[in-house]
This record gives C-alpha cells, structure tokens and sequence, in this order.
C-alpha cells in the first residue's frame, strides 16, 4: 500500500494517503470551501456525479475510500464486496479530487477502539429492520469521516436515502457544522440504479434488475393520475414487480422523507417510495420522491439533506 501512494503520488495530481493522520494534516493545508464524499470503492458515475458536484460548488473536493467492516453484518458480502483500487484512483484523479484517504480497518478501528454512535427513530424502519446494527456502523464511521475530511459541504446519493436521513440526524444532534447535499440517483439506460452490487448479477438477472425501477415510474404515474392512497401507491409498483419471475420483495413502503415515519393517512404532501427487492443473491435498494418531479438535487436536499 504504501509504495503505491508514493508512485501515486508522483504520477497524479491527487493526493493519497491511507495514514488518517497524515491525511487530515493535509486537508488542513487545503484553502477555501471543501465538498467531502465517502465511498466504498468500486466507483460507478453515480459515485463521480457526486464528485462533481461538489466540484462545481466548492473550492477543492476531497474523498475517502473505505470499505467499512462495521456496516456489514457476519452473512453479509463484506469479504465478496468488489474491489477496484486501481480503476477507483484513476477515476478520482480525472474527476479532480485534491485528497484521498484510503484507510485500512486497523487504522480506522485500532485495538482499544470503543466508540458508537447509536440514532434512534430514523435506523428502526426500512433497512434498518432488516439489517441490524448497519446504521450504527454507517453512522459512526460517517462520524469519523466528517472528523478526518472537516467539510463545509457533504454529498451523498438518493440511492442510500435512509442512509442520509440517518447520517443529516447525526450531524445535527452532534453539531457538525456542514450541509448535507443530496444528489439524484444516477441509472443505467433502462431505469436500473447503478451500484456496486449490480455485478453479481448474471446476465438474466442484470436484464429482470430494471424492474424495480419500472415498478416506481409505475407508482409515479398513478400519483400523477391523483390516487393518494397509500395502499394503491405501493400495490401499483408491487404488480410490476411480483410479475417479474425472477425478482422476490423484500418490502415496498412509503414513508415522510423527513422523518420516515411511515404513511398512513392520504396525502398530499411528499412522500418516499422505497422498495428492496432481490434478484438472485444480490438485494438491490432503490427509491423515488413522489410527485416524481421531487427527484432533482434542490427538493432532494431540503426533503432529506440540509443541515
Ligand atoms: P457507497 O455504497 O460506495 O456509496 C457512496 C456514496 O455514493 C453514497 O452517498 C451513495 O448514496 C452514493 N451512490 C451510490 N450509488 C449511487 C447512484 N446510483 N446514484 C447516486 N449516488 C449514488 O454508501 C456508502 O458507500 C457507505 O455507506 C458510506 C457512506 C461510504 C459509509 O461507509
């Protein structure tokens, strides 16, 4: 690792070091307003969108690459997680980050580490219910990262939507002095919203994967029409899916963006659309705001990011 950041080094404009504290020396050195994103790796355009945002609207972006031990769960795919690094650097460089931080998990959760961050209301429903102790993970590792990368501005993707409803509450009840940008879902040219996890899936299952979104813009046309009702909301995108063989539900379910209390009487206000669904081995996430013209980085940012 470390010879590497050195060739790195000399080869690109990007700054990487896995050392967090050389890395937050560094960051101190770097003038002007500061965009942040964290990633696990695997870089896809839905992770440089965010990259280039935070471009446009601050003086130098910085970013991390972590895969975090502590947001997986014993059966799930930490050790299966895809890893990139190469491909990952090259992409960061062009995308015009400043600094990198590669850290290892030693040095992230050194032995005698014993801290977490547990949010309470926000982690129970949705992915939180079905992966215990994921949030505490998410929420603590970001925690840390605010600490290593001191931004002005944070993005992070609608495709996580709970994830950033989660990590906004953290920040305000401890006081991070950052906003929270909230960029859109970026997707595959048939609707598919692009993650890392999309490569476990075979050729079949990659094609039955569009589903979900179908399933969304299915909902979103019957909100469009006027249906309010959240039963016939959810069971429009259930009929797409459930008529697709290889898709199994995991849950569809709506809920108030800002505090994901779930939906139960009509209304008009905005709502989020959330549904889980796997294809094979690989649980895929995706989610809309509905109206559907809430999908756009303001109405993303004032629903689920700010400060
Ligand atoms: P990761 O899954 O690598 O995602 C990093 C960031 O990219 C997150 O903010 C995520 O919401 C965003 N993102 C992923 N796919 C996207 C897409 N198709 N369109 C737009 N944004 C997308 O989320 C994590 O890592 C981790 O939990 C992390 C925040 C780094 C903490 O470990």
């Amino acid at each position: 690792m470390q010879r590497w950041n050195l060739l790195t080094k000399a080869i690109f404009r990007l700054k990487v070091t896995d050392n967090p504290a050389e890395f937050q020396a560094l960051r101190r050195a770097l003038k002007g307003r500061i965009g942040a994103v964290y990633t696990m790796g695997a870089l896809h355009e839905g992770h440089l969108s965010l990259v280039s945002r935070a471009r446009a609207e601050n003086d130098a972006v910085v970013a991390t690459l972590f895969v975090n031990p502590t947001q997986f769960a014993q059966n799930e795919d930490l050790s299966r997680y895809p890893r990139t690094l190469e491909h990952d650097l090259e992409a960061f460089e062009r995308a015009g980050v400043s600094l990198l931080l590669t850290p290892t998990p030693e040095t992230m959760y050194p032995s005698g580490y014993q801290t977490s961050i547990t949010v309470e209301k926000v982690t129970q429903g949705l992915e939180g219910a079905h992966r215990p102790g994921h949030f505490v993970g998410v929420a603590t590792v970001v925690a840390k990262l605010f600490n290593l990368t001191l931004p002005d501005r944070a993005y992070f993707g609608q495709k996580d939507a709970q994830q950033v409803v989660v990590v906004r509450q953290m920040a305000r009840d401890l006081n991070f002095p950052l906003e929270i940008i909230v960029c859109p879902t970026v997707r595959e040219a048939d609707g598919l919203a692009m993650s890392s996890r999309n490569a476990f899936l075979t050729a079949p299952q990659r094609q039955a994967a569009s589903v979900l979104y179908r399933g969304l813009q299915a909902a979103g046309e019957v909100y469009t029409r006027g249906e309010r009702a959240t039963a016939r909301l959810i069971d429009a995108a259930y009929q797409v899916i459930a008529a697709e063989p290889l898709a199994e539900i995991d849950y569809i379910a709506l809920n108030d963006p800002r505090t994901l209390a779930p939906i139960v009487e009509a209304t008009d206000a905005p709502v989020l659309l959330s549904l889980v669904a796997r294809i094979g081995t690989p649980r895929l996430l995706d989610n809309c705001l509905l109206p559907l013209e809430l999908n756009n980085l303001q109405a993303l940012t004032r629903l689920l990011g700010g400060t």
